[in-house]
Formats: C-alpha cells, structure tokens, sequence
C-alpha cells in the first residue's frame, strides 16, 4: 500500500470549485473523487474510506453539516474540511463539534489549501510507519508466509529447510488451524521441485466414488460417466508434489490403491491395465488422530508407517503463546491495508486479551477475530472492547475443565452463579485489572465492586501458575 495515493472526497454544488481545487488536490498528490451534492457524498463515505473530505456548506437539499455528521457516524478516522463562501463563527464552531479538523473560507485561498493537504499527508504517513515498523518485525521472522519467532516455530522452520531436499514423502500433523497448508507449501517451496508443480487434494471434498479416478485417472467408458479418457491428479502432479490434506479422510479402498503407488511408483488409470509410471513426493496433512484411527481400524496401518517416516507436528497456538504478538502485528497489518483503515496496532490490554484466549480454532481462529475487529475498529488501535465482541467465547487460559455430564433437563442455573461466573472469566480476561474487567462487562467500577461484594468475591486474588492465569476466590 505503499506509495498509495490517499483519497480526497471533494463535495460542491459549483462545477467551478470542483474543477480548481479538484485540480491543486491532485497535483498534491491526491486521488480525487468529485461529488455534486451531500446525498451523493454520504453514499461515498459509506462505501470507501477517503483520508480526506473537503465539502461545501450551503448546498440544496443536503447541506456540509450532514455530509460532517455522517463521516462522524461511519467513518471518523477520515480528516474533514467545511469550505463555505459565507463564513461565520457559529457554522465554524458547529462543524468543529462534528470533527471537521479545518474550516476554509471561499474564495479559496490556495496557500492555505496547500499547508492543510501537507499535513494531512503527514498524518498519513506517520500512521504507515508505525504500522510498518511493527510488521517489518514480524515479516523478518517470517518463513514462507509463517510467522513464528518462539522456539518451536523456529525448530519447525529450521527441520524444514534441512528436511525438504531430501524428502519423498512427509507427514503433516496439528490441530485445525495451526497451519498445515502453509508446512505443505513450504516443503515444496524450499525443496528441489520448487518450480515444478504443487498440486493439492482436499480429500474430504472427493466424492467417494470419484476419488480412484480424480487421483490416478481414467479411460473413457471404464464406468458410467467417464465420458472420457482423462489423466488424474498423481499425473498431473508428476515431477512434482502432490498435497493430499485431510488425508484421514481417504476412503478405506483407496488408501490400499495409494499405498501401492508410493511404494512403486506405478499407477493403473480406472479402466486401463497399462501400468504408468510416476514420479510424485507426497505430503499428507491431518488434523487427526490417525495412531487412534489405526487402532480403531479406520485408516490402514500400512499406509500410515509409509507416510509417517518424516511426521512434522505442529504446535497448537495455546502451547506458542509468545508468537500472539507477531501474528497480531502481521494480521493486522494484511486486515488494515484491505480494509484501506489506518490501523496502528492494538491497545496493551487488547494485547493481554488476546495473549490469553483459549485459541481453539488456533491461528486461523486468531486471524478471523482480529478481521472482525478490524471492521469494527473505529480509531488507530484495536481495543478490548471490538475484541470482546468478536471474540467468540469466552474461554479461560487455565485448560478448560471438562464438560459436565448432564442429565436430561437440568434446572436452569442459579443466576448468582452464572454472574459469579461471568465476573471470574471477565477478571481473568483482565489479568486481575478490575479497571478492565468493568470495562469488558459494560460496568463503572464502583458497580463492579457492589457486585463483587454482593456475590463475596471481594476478597478475589489473581495469580500465576505455569503461565496460566487462575482466578480464586
Ligand atoms: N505461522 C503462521 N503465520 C501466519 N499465518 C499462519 C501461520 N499458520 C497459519 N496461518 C494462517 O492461518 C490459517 C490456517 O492455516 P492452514 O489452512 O494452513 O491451517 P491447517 O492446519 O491446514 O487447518 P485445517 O486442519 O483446518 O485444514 C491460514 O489463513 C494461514 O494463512
Ligand atoms: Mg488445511
């Protein structure tokens, strides 16, 4: 986004202003977009964030302090300029309440006009270095498109670059969201068949009955439908990498058809008894328990000792905490440039938040809530409370205990229970901040301590033990 032209919305009912200072905009370096009248220029800021707005005062029907109230409402990071060629105090004093940051009286006086498109150029600027220099941190750790600096990413990334010359076939395993994909990617990009083809197989979208065909292909009329002769996805992929993720997923008949193309290199397309030779490396990926598939009979243990000689784990992101801050600098950073916002970062007790979240749905989970915070966020930095709604549980740092066997139609909890409950995690959340634990809960602090008076929690105290934060009363 560098380099980028910020935005000027110019709003006038006079062709003529537009035209002039349309013109000096852009020789300023602006991109200009040009608007006849207040209704046309709200539907503007609603759709596009414009750094800046410069709009006339009088025009019919829908006036600059509506044009001033709506960027108020929908996008108040946008700098806004009230132009008018009848100056007086109150206009001036009104618009300011509604965050025009200036006030330009016409005829336009261009020196002015010159300094305030200066400055607000420099305010551009200065938030897209802060921004920057806080990712130039985390991309330098970065290792094809992962970010990871704690210890266990960089073993990752290091076995990766020592591994991927050499190896055929490798086993991906972790939690959803840990970034299996991104491993799968990087073996192939780091290994000598970088620039031969990469092709993935998502083995849990293959309808069962196509999957012999998609992978090892097909001779037409070999059943109803192959209309035509057609190679698979093992030909495709041949010199190359073929990905096959989910590879838990593989029905039980053709994990016995997969076995045998790795251990020989040949393969039968459906319907043909010409043995074609392949030369394929293989990476499987799974969020599974495969060891535990194994033994319950559902994946064959053949094929597992073949694909897990080289297993790389990865670590869920509850057990590499000390990455939270680099991924959120990087995401947030990747959210604020697509949603063209001048993020900065977030706020430190955003950062404690986010720090200590449960992360089940781990790296994918933590870039899917800063999006959404991201779209909510109205100022430089994300604070707890956009976090606090997009977040989608409350889920405490201490492993979770386990889910309580209920019987049929429990009667409803006691509502002292659930509030007790819901300070304690909004305690935890806080690090022990009561400050912030009011914050997150919509309460003034002195609510907060009537309630944990009420509820004999007053006495609470907050420690530390194993990194996780536990709350007691
Ligand atoms: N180390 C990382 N740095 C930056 N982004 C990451 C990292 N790991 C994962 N991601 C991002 O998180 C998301 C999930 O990653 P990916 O799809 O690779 O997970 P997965 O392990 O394959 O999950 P699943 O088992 O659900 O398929 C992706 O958007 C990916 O770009
Ligand atoms: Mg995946």
């Amino acid at each position: 986004m560098t380099g980028q032209r910020p935005l000027l919305l110019l709003v006038d009912d006079e062709q003529g202003t537009l035209d002039v200072v349309g013109r000096f905009a852009r020789r300023a370096g602006f991109d200009v977009l040009t608007c006849s009248g207040g209704r046309e220029a709200i539907a503007q800021i609603e759709a596009r964030h414009a750094a800046l707005v410069m709009v006339d005062l009088r025009m019919p029907e829908v006036g600059g302090l509506d044009v001033l109230r709506a960027i108020r409402d929908t996008d108040p990071r946008c700098h806004a300029v009230l132009m008018t060629g009848f100056a007086c105090v109150e206009t001036a004093v009104e618009a300011v309440k509604l965050g025009a940051m200036d006030y330009l009286s016409k005829p336009i006086d261009f020196g002015r006009l010159d300094q305030l498109l200066g400055s607000v150029r420099e305010d551009i600027e200065r938030r897209r270095t802060l921004l920057s220099m806080e990712s130039d941190v985390a991309r330098r750790l970065e290792f094809c498109g992962m970010i990871g600096r704690g210890p266990a990413m960089q073993e990752l990334f290091d076995l990766i670059r020592r591994l991927a010359p050499h190896v055929r076939t490798v086993l991906v395993t972790g939690e959803t969201g840990t970034g299996k994909g991104l491993v799968a990617r990087a073996l192939h990009k780091t290994g000598r068949r970088r620039d031969r083809r990469f092709v993935t197989v998502n083995c849990s979208a293959v309808v069962e009955t196509l999957f012999e065909s998609e992978l090892f292909g097909q001779m037409r009329g070999a059943f109803t439908g192959a209309t035509e002769t057609k190679p698979g996805l093992f030909e495709a992929a041949d010199g190359g990498t073929l990905f096959l993720d989910e590879i838990g997923e593989l029905p039980h008949g053709i994990q016995a058809k997969l076995l045998r193309v790795l251990e020989t290199g040949e393969l039968h397309r459906v319907g043909s008894l010409e043995a074609r030779h392949v030369d394929v490396h293989v990476i499987a990926a799974t969020n599974r328990d495969l060891r535990a598939d194994v033994a319950a009979g559902r994946f064959r243990s053949d094929l597992y000792y073949r694909l897990n000689v080289v297993e790389l784990r990865l670590p869920a992101l509850g057990e590499r905490r000390e990455d939270i801050p680099y991924l959120t600098a990087a995401f947030v950073r990747d959210a604020s440039e697509r949603l063209q916002k001048p993020l900065v970062g977030v706020t430190p007790g955003a950062e404690r938040l986010l720090s200590s979240a449960g992360w089940e749905g781990n790296i994918r989970e933590l870039r899917n809530v800063l999006e959404r915070a991201c779209i909510l966020a109205d100022g430089d930095f994300i604070t707890e409370r956009e976090l606090m709604v997009s977040l989608p549980v409350w889920t405490p740092a201490a492993p979770a205990a386990p889910e309580p066997v209920r019987a049929p139609r429990v009667p409803p909890e006691r509502l002292a229970d659930v509030e007790r409950d819901h300070i304690q995690r909004a305690l935890e959340r806080a690090s022990g901040n009561k400050k912030a634990a009011a914050k997150m809960l919509g309460l003034s602090r002195r609510a907060l301590y009537r309630r944990l008076e009420r509820l004999d929690l007053s006495n609470t105290i907050t420690r530390r033990a194993n990194g996780a934060l536990l709350v007691e009363a």
